[in-house]
């Protein structure tokens, strides 16, 4: 998209295996924009696996890094960020984030959403046991609706998300015509 600039940061969120880092550096690309993963932009700060940090730290301790880290891009120039599936689900974090950038919701049905988390192996604490990752599921579908936009991923393939994603901005006005 040239002559055009993103005035504001891209959030994606929504639940693990939802597809928010694939969708995210396509969106970035499309919009030639930075993309930041923050759990890989955690890992690489602090030198520590996200498995590691909830099995050394603790998870208080990770959502804490995960608040200051967000912060601290909140500073950089507008790009797409990727969230980890648990970073909005406070009344605190969907108001701060709701009102620095733009919010997007990847939803996915939880099958499909576990299925990606199996064929990743992409190691994440929270999904190991499956009945509880179902509660955790339900449980912040209450955050993710209170995204600005919502777009159905699951089984789609990336640029048809990517297309529904791209016509959601438009609609709330990004990315602005280049000055
Ligand atoms: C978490 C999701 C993970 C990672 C951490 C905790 C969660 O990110 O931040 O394991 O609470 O749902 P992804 O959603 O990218 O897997």
């Amino acid at each position: 998209m040239s002559g055009s600039i993103l005035s504001r940061h891209i959030y994606l969120v929504g639940f693990m295996g939802a597809g928010k880092t694939t969708v995210g550096e396509a969106l970035a690309r499309e919009l030639s924009v930075t993309f930041t993963d923050l759990d890989h932009f955690l890992e690489s700060e602090t030198g520590l696996s996200i498995v590691q940090i909830f099995a050394e730290l603790g998870e208080p301790v990770f959502r804490r890094m995960e608040s200051e880290a967000l912060l601290r891009l909140s500073q950089t120039p507008a790009q797409v960020i990727s969230l980890g599936g648990g970073t909005f689900c406070r009344p605190e974090a969907v108001e701060a984030l709701n009102g620095a950038g733009i919010t997007i919701w990847l939803d996915c049905p939880f099958s499909a959403a576990m299925a990606r988390c199996r064929r990743d192996h992409h190691p994440r604490p929270l999904a190991a046991n499956e009945a509880q990752a179902r509660i955790l599921f339900e449980q912040r579908r209450q955050f993710y609706s209170q995204a600005h936009l919502r777009v159905a991923t699951g089984d789609r393939s990336v640029p048809a998300v990517l297309h529904d994603l791209l016509d959601g901005l438009r609609w709330l006005g990004e990315p602005k015509a280049a000055p």
